[in-house]
């Protein structure tokens, strides 16, 4: 790796990610049905129908899992806390088994010296709450809000930092106007619902924390980098209407408490009725803002298809197992974008960003030299950003093992840690040491 601590100002906090239904293993210790596991079990939704039943079996063997994270010496743990397992039918009975689990795994975060970023959703609606509509349900801010004070009545006075949700573009767009993640839908109805539930779910959390007195409060937002595939009028305005339902769609309600006129225009008579109320809910102050970054897309405008009528060209940029173009340029426009705009001297996070590849073990050890290129590139990326003068404050790679990749199943391979599935072995790849020698210096 090209850098050192030095590089980064003091306090600068490196770690690593997961979510709960990805390692966890979601058949122990008295978790509810999710949507995934209803998802995963309709025919042509995931790879080989695989589910989180068992994942990484992190829910007995999160101890080793967090020395991993402590030897690689970083500092922070980023991990969510999933509501079906706290809630199994989403509201009223709490499952203590499920607190107590979270209770001991906060802990064991902090006996290693390591500071816990919570999120509160990373996508396990629970499956009760799906019958009733899940995210397209206006009740749905209050559910999560109820969720919210139960889980944080029990860990939020050692946690360091809370988001409220993971992702809000996939938890709406992704899962009810494209259909690939759970409950996959394909409605512009609903998705025009949960674009907008889901920013609500975020203000009513908000106040929720802030009422507890919770410190550190954000939310995790994905950017998705669209450029114009030409300079036709037809490729800028297909780009931006794209950053606009990705990306402007939510930072831009939750800081400014308006949505882009472009996809509003497209959402138009699908609306919740009364939906302008509820901007000042949405828009309310975050202590941080958590930023996952993978890839870029170039856009143009697709002449054959309805609102919003926008597809996507081959990049000819080298890509990932994932298919995604590797561009460590777009997380420096993001976080400089970010700070200008929209967050000012907000603390920013580099929540996720990591990449898929076909790791496998050759005699006890996994060679992963695109993933530490890619890593490099991208923490780089993150200082130049610094040197701007966005404020960023850490650094987490999306994941620390390799785990359950939604729609991919066990197919697709992000950690640095490499899981095999029969055997739950864990074997850091070479990403894994040359991060641990990176961060050996002082902190
Ligand atoms: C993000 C998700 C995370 C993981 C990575 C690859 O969109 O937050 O759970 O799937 O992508």
């Amino acid at each position: 790796m090209n850098f050192t601590r030095a590089d980064f100002p003091d306090g600068f906090v490196f770690g690593a990610a997961t979510a709960a239904y990805q390692i966890e293993g979601h058949s122990f210790g008295g978790a509810g049905s999710t949507h995934w596991d209803t998802f995963a079990a309709t025919q042509g939704n995931v790879f080989k129908a695989q589910d989180g039943a068992i994942a990484c079996d992190h829910y007995h063997k999160f101890e080793d899992d967090l020395d991993l994270l402590k030897d690689a010496n970083m500092d922070a743990y980023r991990f969510s806390t999933s509501w079906a397992r706290v809630l199994p039918e989403g509201r009223g009975q709490v499952n203590q088994e499920g607190l107590d689990f979270y209770d001991r795994l906060v802990d064991a975060i902090l006996a290693r010296g390591l500071k816990p970023f919570q999120t509160l959703y990373h996508w396990e609606m629970p499956s009760a709450l799906a019958d009733l509509g899940g995210w397209t349900n206006p009740d749905v801010g209050k559910w999560f809000g109820d969720f919210a004070d139960v889980i944080m009545g029990r860990i939020g006075d050692r946690v360091e930092a809370v988001a409220t949700l993971n992702e809000p573009w996939c938890v709406a767009f992704l899962s009810h106007y494209l259909g690939h993640h759970a409950p996959g839908q394909r409605d512009i109805r609903a998705t025009a619902r949960a674009m907008h539930h889901v920013n609500l779910a975020h203000g009513v959390a908000m106040e929720r924390l802030r009422a507890r007195g919770q410190k550190n409060c954000g939310i995790v937002l994905n950017f998705d980098y669209a450029q114009p595939a030409d300079d036709s009028d037809s490729a800028r305005a297909a780009a931006d209407l794209q950053d606009g339902i990705f990306n402007r769609w939510f930072i831009e309600a939750i800081t400014k408490g308006t949505y882009p006129e472009v996809v509003l225009k497209g959402f138009e008579g699908h609306m919740p009725k009364g939906w302008e109320d509820d901007m000042a809910v949405i828009n309310q102050p975050i202590d941080w803002l958590g930023v996952n970054y993978y890839t870029r897309h170039l856009m143009s405008e697709d002449v054959s298809a309805v609102w919003p009528a926008v597809k996507s060209e081959d990049d000819p940029l080298p890509k990932t197992g994932m298919d995604w173009a590797i561009y460590p340029d777009g997380l420096k426009h993001f976080l400089t974008r970010l700070s200008k705009d929209y967050v000012g001297d907000t603390p920013l996070y580099v929540t996720e960003n990591g990449m898929a590849w076909d790791d496998d073990v050759v005699d006890g050890e996994v060679p992963d030299p695109v993933r530490e290129n890619f890593v490099n590139d991208h923490i780089l990326a993150a200082k130049a950003a610094i040197s701007e003068g966005a404020n960023v404050k850490g650094f987490f790679y999306w994941s620390l093992l390799d785990n359950y990749e939604w729609a991919f199943g066990y197919d697709k391979r992000f950690g640095i840690v490499h899981v095999d599935y029969e055997t739950q072995v864990r074997t850091p790849k070479a990403s894994y040491h040359a991060l641990a020698t990176a961060l050996r210096s002082n902190r």
